[in-house]
């Protein structure tokens, strides 16, 4: 029996037609169900940026979630595979008719990634006030909230449509099959199997 932890929101979708592909049959949570059982399979429907924590803890062996919320925290799982979906970037976004003043004494930036955008700015030796956003992040340079963003950018409608343009790419983001460490040793032949299944299904 394996547990498998799906995303909700962006790359839901995407994950559950991948599994659909893949075990030939639909992938669906009724009624606001949290958990689907299949022959052999639980499936479980949470938050993207859980289900690291829920495969770290061992309750769920497997699971989808993009680089991007790998990236943010350290989690001690096994990256299994690259799905190739939900493909993205985070990204700085900036007003379009400016670029970073790099001779400010503190950035103003606004993110849901604070730990990605305190890395990049380390490296640069840039001080930054990072300001924690849980959404619509493109708000807060046209209300002066911050000088610019980090951000994910997927189709890069959601900037240009608001004035904003990307100034670099810090990470580029798909998404990946994830394993539980003990899991991994454990039940090794039957996440092979899935692993099989999903990959020859991309
Ligand atoms: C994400 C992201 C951007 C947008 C980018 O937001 O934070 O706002 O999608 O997509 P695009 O490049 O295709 O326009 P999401 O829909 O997750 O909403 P939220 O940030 O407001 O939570």
């Amino acid at each position: 029996m394996l547990t498998v932890a799906l995303p909700k929101g962006r790359i839901a979708k995407l994950t559950l037609e991948k599994f659909e592909h893949a075990f030939k049959e639909k992938f669906e949570f009724h009624n606001r169900k949290l958990i689907l059982k299949k022959t052999n399979f639980t499936f479980l429907n949470v938050r993207s940026q859980d289900v690291p924590t829920y495969v770290n803890y061992g309750s769920a062996d497997l699971g989808v979630v993009g680089l991007d919320v790998l990236e943010e925290k350290s989690y001690d799982i096994v990256k299994l595979l690259d799905l190739q979906i939900g493909k993205c970037k985070v990204a700085i976004g900036l007003k379009e008719n400016e670029t970073i003043n790099y001779n400010k004494s503190l950035i103003k930036v606004a993110t849901k990634h604070e730990n990605i955008t305190k890395r990049y700015f380390e490296k640069k030796a840039m001080p930054v006030d990072i300001i924690k956003l849980y959404g619509s992040i493109e708000l807060a340079p046209l209300v002066g909230l911050a000088d610019c963003i980090v951000d994910i950018v997927e189709t890069g409608e959601t900037m240009k449509e608001n004035g904003l343009k990307v100034a670099d790419t810090i990470l580029e983001s798909t998404a990946y099959l994830i394993a539980n460490k003990n899991s991994y040793t454990l039940k090794k032949q039957a996440i092979f199997k899935l692993k099989e299944l999903l990959d020859v299904s991309v």
